[in-house]
């Protein structure tokens, strides 16, 4: 069964928030994938770059990804990068639908401004750096995606609301 919401998107976009709000309307399980791999290395995000690097980080997350073709009721709140990798998305759409959240790197810079976990763009915490990281990635992010969903200066529920209507015409 391909139930599963994969939340795609760049830092800041509202992934997790979202998740929260599909969870407690649908009864989804939310899966956080940071938090998952934060648990089983028994480290932050920030820590595993430091000590292993980026590269070892992403074969964690194509694990991940993994594993999750055989899970089913799950919303999944994805790493920012994990869509960048074409196996990763490729096993998303295995057992679900892939939802692309956007947000403008002005309103992503005030969601991530104050917190310091996010090492791709702790020293670049300003919307010119955000922006051209955004553009490398919007390729894949849109091949990845089954439907897109703008987020800003939205409610939770509001976009929650416009999701589910448009995932409807996959789940019949
Ligand atoms: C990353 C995004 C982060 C986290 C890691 C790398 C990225 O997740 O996986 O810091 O490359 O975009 P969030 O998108 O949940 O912040």
């Amino acid at each position: 069964m391909k139930d599963n919401i994969f939340l795609i998107g760049f830092m800041g976009a509202g992934k997790s928030t979202v998740a929260e709000c599909l969870h407690k309307c649908c009864g989804r399980e939310i899966l956080e994938m940071d938090q998952v791999i934060e648990g089983r290395e028994g480290m932050e995000i920030s820590r595993i770059f430091e000590i292993h690097g980026e590269e070892y980080f992403r074969r964690l997350e194509t694990e991940l990804l993994l594993e999750l073709q055989e899970r089913e009721n799950l919303v999944v709140s994805c790493g920012g990068g994990a869509p960048l990798r074409s196996c990763n998305v490729e096993a998303m759409k295995k057992s679900g639908q892939v939802v692309f959240l956007t947000a403008l790197p002005q309103t992503v810079l005030e969601r991530v401004r104050d917190s310091h976990d996010r090492p791709v763009i702790e020293q670049n915490k300003n919307v010119d750096f955000i922006a051209g990281l955004m553009e490398k990635r919007r390729e894949k992010y849109e091949a990845a995606a089954d439907v897109t969903v703008a987020t800003d200066a939205r409610t939770p529920e509001d976009i929650c609301g416009e999701i589910l209507e448009k995932i409807k015409k996959f789940q019949n």
